[in-house]
């Protein structure tokens, strides 16, 4: 058996439309684009492909985009003056700060000082409050967009045993605390594994729904993975051999009933929740 493949690029494609139509709606009514500012500090090459994919993606829905750049060792106060500055701009609906940032950045003290109705992110912890307690202002967005592939491609979630490798707090853990949520798009029981996990595979291999957001590329064989499950990696890892996921595709293709690939998976999906949530801000600030 091969698997469906979860083709997230083509959602990402068809959600993005329904948003620009959306987005042309919101200028028309309100006079004013929806602004996304990314602040991107240093040079990282990951970072930098994912403030371009963000750009033109703003671009293609008809949104303003901002990029404000600083040096690698930038400190913590210019990162929160900036910030601030950016925080009362009226112009400017979402803030999002790119990490990673470098080490000498205070990193929970630059992400808390993001007003909170511009935390696109949905990084502050007012926000990641509102989530665990069901009343969402934002959605994380690559939980978000994992949530949406399976809805939109019609994998039932409620009652399904969903185990997510990793408890990052941009995967991870808001991955868990939207899909335990009531509601007919979660529902899910929900096991959280992560590097002190005892006989890993075991558990794996309940899952219904495997989504794998480690960062170590190929770390999910076949054999860790049920015969049929949905497996989604949330991965991307350089490699000698170019961009790979944390599941081993080639492989677990042969396994699972659906699969996300690497790329044209989750990421795509990421950047269009983002651009959701930014419309979102500046709904809320109209
Ligand atoms: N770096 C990798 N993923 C993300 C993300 O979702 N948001 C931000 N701000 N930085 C990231």
């Amino acid at each position: 058996m091969t698997a469906i493949i979860l083709d997230g690029k083509a959602l990402a494609g068809e959600l993005q439309a329904e948003l620009a139509v959306d987005v042309a709606d919101f200028i028309q009514n309100n006079g004013v684009s929806p602004c996304l500012a990314a602040v991107l500090v240093g040079d990282n090459p990951a970072s930098e492909v994912y403030v371009r994919n963000k750009r033109q993606a703003c671009e293609r829905a008809g949104m303003e985009s901002q990029l404000h750049r600083l040096p690698d060792d930038a400190t913590t106060e210019s990162l929160l003056a900036l910030v601030h500055k950016l925080n009362k701009d009226a112009a400017v609906h979402g803030i999002l700060v790119q990490l990673p940032l470098p080490p000498q950045v205070e990193a929970t003290r630059v992400l808390d000082a993001v007003h909170p109705l511009k935390d696109v992110d949905a990084f502050h912890p007012e926000n990641v409050g509102r989530i665990v307690q069901g009343r969402p202002r934002f959605l994380p967005c690559t939980p978000h967009g994992v949530q949406m592939l399976l809805v939109r491609r019609s994998v039932p979630i409620a009652g399904r045993h969903v185990v997510i490798v990793g408890r990052s707090d941009i995967v991870g853990k808001p991955l868990a605390n939207l899909l335990v949520q009531r509601g007919p798009t979660a529902d899910a029981t929900v096991t959280v594994c992560h590097s002190q996990t005892h006989d890993l595979a075991a558990l794996t291999r309940q899952a219904d729904i495997l989504v794998v957001a480690i960062g170590r590329a190929r770390f999910v064989t076949a054999e860790m993975v049920k015969p049929g499950a949905v497996v989604i990696d949330v991965g991307m890892n350089r490699t000698p051999e170019g961009l790979a996921g944390d599941v081993d595709f080639a492989a677990v293709k042969e396994v699972a009933g659906m699969i996300t690939p690497v790329p044209g998976g989750v990421g795509p999906l990421t950047v269009t929740m983002l651009l959701q949530n930014t419309l979102a801000a500046a709904r809320l600030q109209q």
